[in-house]
């Protein structure tokens, strides 16, 4: 593998990890509150980007790269309203969407078929994921702090079916 090519991607991999623990952290902040639908969501999701490190720590040894994982950072653990986890978990994905695309750039700069080939997966789900949170946070906007339809989404939330 290209070096700068497979450092970036060790990079990716920890932020992948990131996520996971920031989704684990808003899970426990939300379960403590006993928003448990929101929690379950977050658990799910936690449980996703935990698969997403993991696709890159698999793809890299596939390479014959060296996996290199480095130190998490401390999550945010509390957050002021339910409605501030999901802004904040839109910005999480935003900011995962531009990592991808300057890691693609960079594949293409060198010209890292696979390494392109293997972000594709990733550009696809930093879409579904970016759509997912924004719709979730435009309804955190729309029902405000009425507890009836913060209940609503609660349950509409706890809904989703486990990865
Ligand atoms: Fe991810
Ligand atoms: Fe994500």
């Amino acid at each position: 593998m290209h070096a700068d090519v497979l450092r970036a991607i060790n990079v990716q991999i920890n932020s992948e990890f990131s996520a996971w623990y920031q989704y684990l952290a808003m899970a426990a902040f939300c379960d403590r509150e006993k928003f448990t639908g929101a929690a379950r969501w977050l658990k799910s999701q936690s449980a996703e980007e935990y698969q997403h490190g993991m696709k890159l720590f698999d793809f890299v040894n596939a390479r014959n790269g060296a996996v290199e994982l480095t130190r998490i950072e401390t999550p945010t653990r509390e957050f002021e309203s339910f409605g501030e986890v999901f802004e904040a978990a839109l910005r999480q994905e935003e900011s995962v969407t531009s990592q991808i695309n300057s890691l693609y750039e960079l594949c293409f700069k060198n010209k890292a078929f696979a390494e392109m080939t293997e972000l594709q997966w990733f550009l696809t789900e930093q879409v579904e994921e970016e759509k997912t949170a924004r719709e979730i946070v435009a309804k955190f906007r729309l029902v405000g702090d009425d507890p009836g339809s913060l209940l609503d989404l609660d349950r509409e939330l706890g809904s989703r079916t486990q990865p």
